[in-house]
């Protein structure tokens, strides 16, 4: 499978074979090699302590690294354990300190000072919607979508020399009709099972600028004038400056054509603490890719699973040490995760493990595995505080060119013009985005071991991929090329939806 790429922190995929007319895209893909301005280290430790525990480098290679000298492990056995909300009470970042991994990547990415997601955050959003009929193929699209992309990128390489994050997304690229598609679903689930006796009540968590949230609502307002007359709005957004964008979005309209049913409130999803007893959909998407993870391994003789940390030393190298799982987080994932039946592919292959351990500089660990505990918390946050909502989410399922591991994130950063993968998540922080993709088979059992533990294996949960859904619900006459093509259906091939 050939991939188009995203231009910036997210990708297109497309079965489409890459043709000259895409160079210009492709030209944006080139790889560099990254300097860090911080080293990083990692994979490679080795502790005294009888209960922390080094990864697959083998032993002999321990003796002559002198970040692992006794000295510099005993001093990092003493360094405080921190969390991203301890290191958000400081400007700088954090040093002498251990980091859960998610704590650490919560920190690089949304730090208010230095995180990723504080800085000038762009998403790519064109002037003017795209006329489809009027495009020969899918070809002559992305020439279109990346004439625009270099413009925006021009105007910014002007402004602002450093960061420079320009996501696109499928319901800027394909707007209004990936919002109408969106609004078609949620309005005929609403009248099937809540009109009309109950207000259509729509929470959309991280908008980004807005435009879903105006083309749902366009399209109830002009489709469906009874049920927008009883229709209300909440965006709940994390970020100060798009939650600014979001609540001025209607102003350029006439005040006619402006919706008065929107709120926005402007807070991270993990600090919702307000019960919503109502019947509500609850609408997030591409917003799961950046959750943190905690990272974990296991024992490779007895399957203990183990905690990955991320020390931190005074000159702010970083090394990764693993330690029995004590935090409550990962603790009740793994818990829930085994009522699911799930069984993670690094203990596949028992007996050649078992043959492997006999070796003289067998690992002692398993590779690593990413696990999505913000994400519990999010179901966690639904089921207490939105006991009533349907979900409605979209993200990556898949991403290539991520660092080694079982659901490993990408790690990226646009270099001199070029988008730059990485091979580690210790990175200086703020400077790259780190996103991942969702087990969405995974997330439809947790799902229902957390919100919908009395229900059994529900129907009404569904997992789909993005191109079912669109071909479902999407206008697809209104989006294709006049050769044929429809682009809508064609990229974010890697993004899958889930409808509950
Ligand atoms: C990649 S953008 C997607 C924007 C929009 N949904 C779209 O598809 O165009 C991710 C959005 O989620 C927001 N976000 C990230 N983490 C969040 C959190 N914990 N709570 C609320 N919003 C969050 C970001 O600020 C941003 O608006």
């Amino acid at each position: 499978m050939s991939h188009l790429p995203r231009l910036s922190g997210r990708r297109i995929h497309s079965h489409q074979p890459q043709q000259p007319a895409a160079i210009g895209l492709q030209q944006r893909l080139l790889r560099t090699p990254l300097v860090h301005s911080r080293p990083c280290t990692h994979h490679h430790y080795h502790h005294q302590n009888k209960n922390t525990f080094h990864t697959s480098t083998p032993r002999r290679n321990l003796i002559e690294d002198p970040r692992y000298s006794p000295a510099k492990v005993a001093a990092r056995a003493k360094y405080p354990v921190i969390t991203a909300k301890d290191a958000a009470k400081k400007k700088d970042m954090p040093l002498e300190a251990k980091m859960l991994v998610r704590d650490f990547i919560d920190d690089s990415l949304y730090h208010p000072n230095y995180g990723y997601f504080s800085k000038q955050a762009v998403i790519f959003s064109p002037e003017t919607d795209f006329e489809f009929e009027k495009i020969k193929d899918n070809m002559e699209f992305l020439d279109i979508i990346a004439d625009k992309y270099k413009e925006i990128e021009d105007d910014m390489d002007v402004r602002d020399e450093v960061a420079r994050q320009v996501w696109h997304t499928p319901t800027e690229l394909f707007k209004p009709w990936y919002g109408y598609a969106i609004a078609k679903y949620i309005v005929t689930e609403y009248k099937l099972n809540n009109y009309p006796h109950k207000d259509l009540i729509i929470y959309e968590m991280g908008a980004g600028n807005g435009t879903l949230m105006m083309n749902i609502l366009d399209y109830i307002q002009q489709f469906e004038p009874t049920v927008y007359e009883r229709t209300r709005y909440r965006i709940i957004e994390i970020s100060k400056k798009l939650a600014q964008r979001q609540g001025e979005r209607q102003e350029v309209r006439d005040a006619t054509r402006r919706h008065q049913c929107v709120e926005v409130i402007n807070k991270s999803i993990f600090e919702w603490d307000t019960l919503v007893p109502d019947h509500c959909f609850f609408v997030g998407m591409e917003v799961l890719d950046n959750f943190s993870h905690d990272l974990i391994r296991y024992d490779t003789v007895t399957e203990e699973p183990l905690q990955g940390m991320v020390a931190i030393d005074e000159e702010g190298d970083y090394t990764e040490i693993y330690t029995p799982v004590s935090d409550p987080l990962i603790q009740k994932y793994l818990s829930i995760r085994k009522q699911t039946g799930y069984r993670p592919p690094v203990l596949g292959r028992r007996f050649l493990r078992r043959l492997r351990n006999r070796l003289p500089f067998a690992p002692n660990m398993t590779g690593p595995e990413f696990i999505p505990t913000k994400l519990l918390l999010l179901l966690e946050t639904l089921k207490t505080q939105f006991p009533k909502h349907r979900l409605v989410m979209s993200d990556f399922y898949t991403l290539p060119e991520a660092i080694p591991g079982t659901d490993a994130p990408v790690v990226q950063t646009r270099y001199s013009g070029t988008m730059v993968p990485c091979s580690t998540y210790m990175v200086m922080p703020g400077m790259f985005d780190i996103f991942f993709p969702t087990n969405f088979e995974l997330l439809k059992d947790m799902y229902q071991q957390v919100c919908r533990p009395s229900l059994g294996m529900e129907k009404s949960v569904k997992v789909q991929t993005q191109k079912q859904f669109l071909e479902r619900y999407g206008d697809l006459e209104r989006t294709r090329t006049y050769s044929g093509e429809n682009p809508m259906l064609m990229y974010y091939e890697n993004n899958k939806m889930f409808l509950s």
